[in-house]
């Protein structure tokens, strides 16, 4: 298939490109670059031996996406642009309504007047707010979101659920991601947050390679078993391995499905600087600090339906997250540059 991928420059997208293309799809890659660089086509070509096309659009701006429908006759779309910061979107709500919703519109109504009928989009386990208990199942619905991020994902995938009801050939895959973490094991992608991580892993990470002296574990009086935050990572390369699962289904089928991707295997913050810590053969430093606000005790997933629908399984476990993770940042101190 010839697949639009949109924030295809991004950590998600650009492991999704790879998988992608190791399965002989087409893509061509949407991103403002915001939060990425151009740097990772030359990385993605190394990977892959694959000259991906790029445009570097917003996806707000409606001409220039146009231009980019018009130009390519697409049979697919994966939708991964968007900001992704929850501290932030509580500080600048607006941006991120804009952005997130303003720009997925854009994209969704060229999909439809240029009859671009499949989608696969990135939500988040974060759509099930407090509400639920682990395993979180799809059939539960949505939460109440407690951020203007979430509350994005959880906008989305309404938008999408009603124009499946309104278009009958439209066909959409909303994946919800739990935790992903790690990096393609040539160390040639992965993530680098700009500033001071506020992610678990990469935050690690920086302890690891220096730039920061210690971790701080927030909380240790959760009712988990060690006491500190349980949540379900998934190794990057999986994840992007279910959605060239779900693009694919998606072209079988008409209608909209939600589907969970996760371990279904729950890590407390102790375990995973255990995990680290062998992984690099490095000690991490770590300070018991306050719970953070918003924060819940457990969050995994119930992983039947994506095991059921898509015949989709990790294959990886918390040491090849860590061990990746660590080979990329030593790689890569400051990201991809
Ligand atoms: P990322 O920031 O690395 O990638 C997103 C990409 O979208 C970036 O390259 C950015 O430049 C681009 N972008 C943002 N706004 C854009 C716009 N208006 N027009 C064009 N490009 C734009 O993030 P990621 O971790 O790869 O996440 C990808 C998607 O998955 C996001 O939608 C995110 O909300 C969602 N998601 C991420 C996680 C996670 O923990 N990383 C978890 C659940 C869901
Ligand atoms: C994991 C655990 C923290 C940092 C977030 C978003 C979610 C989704 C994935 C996009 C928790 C603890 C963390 C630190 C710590 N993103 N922690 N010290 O909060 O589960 O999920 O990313 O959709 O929407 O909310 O991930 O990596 O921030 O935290 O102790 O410096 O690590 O308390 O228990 P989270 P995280």
């Amino acid at each position: 298939m010839k697949i639009l991928v949109t924030g295809g420059t991004g950590y998600i997208g650009s492991h999704t490109v790879v998988e992608l293309i190791n399965k002989g799809h087409e893509c061509v890659i949407v991103d403002n670059l915001y939060n990425s660089s151009d740097k990772v086509l030359g990385r993605i070509k190394q990977i892959t031996g694959v000259e991906v096309k790029f445009y570097k659009v917003d996806i707000r701006d409606k001409d220039a996406l146009e231009e980019v429908f018009k130009e390519n006759n697409f049979d697919a779309v994966i939708h991964f642009a968007g900001l992704k910061a929850v501290g932030e979107s509580v500080a600048k709500p607006l941006e991120y309504y804009e952005n997130n919703i303003s720009g997925s519109i854009v994209l969704y109504e060229l999909m439809i007047k240029y009859h671009v009928n499949r989608l696969v989009f990135s939500s988040s386990a974060t759509v099930y707010g407090d509400s639920f208990t682990s395993p979180l199942k799809e059939e539960y619905g949505r939460g109440k979101t407690t951020n203007p991020y979430g509350s994005t994902k959880a906008i989305n995938e309404m938008i999408i659920e009603d124009i499946g009801k309104a278009n009958k050939d439209f066909s959409a895959i909303i994946l919800r991601y739990f935790n992903p973490v790690g990096a393609h094991e040539s160390g040639l992608i992965g993530e680098r947050p700009n500033g001071i991580p506020n992610n678990l892993v990469p935050y690690i990470s920086d302890v690891v390679v220096g730039k920061l002296d210690h971790l701080n574990v927030f909380g240790d009086d959760y009712d988990t078993r060690d006491g500190t935050g349980v949540r379900d990572y998934i190794h990057v390369v999986d994840l992007a391995k279910a959605h060239v699962l779900a693009i694919e289904h998606a072209a079988k089928q008409v209608g909209v499905d939600t589907i969970n991707v996760g371990s279904g295997n729950g890590y407390s913050v102790l375990e995973v600087i255990k995990a680290y810590e062998k992984a690099s053969n490095k000690k991490i430093p770590y300070v018991i600090s306050q719970r953070r606000p918003g924060d819940i005790a457990t969050c995994f997933a119930d992983t039947h339906k994506a095991s059921e629908l898509l015949g989709f399984n990790t294959k990886l476990g918390i040491e090849d997250m860590c061990k990746d993770a660590y080979n990329f940042i030593k790689k890569n101190p400051n990201g991809i540059e």
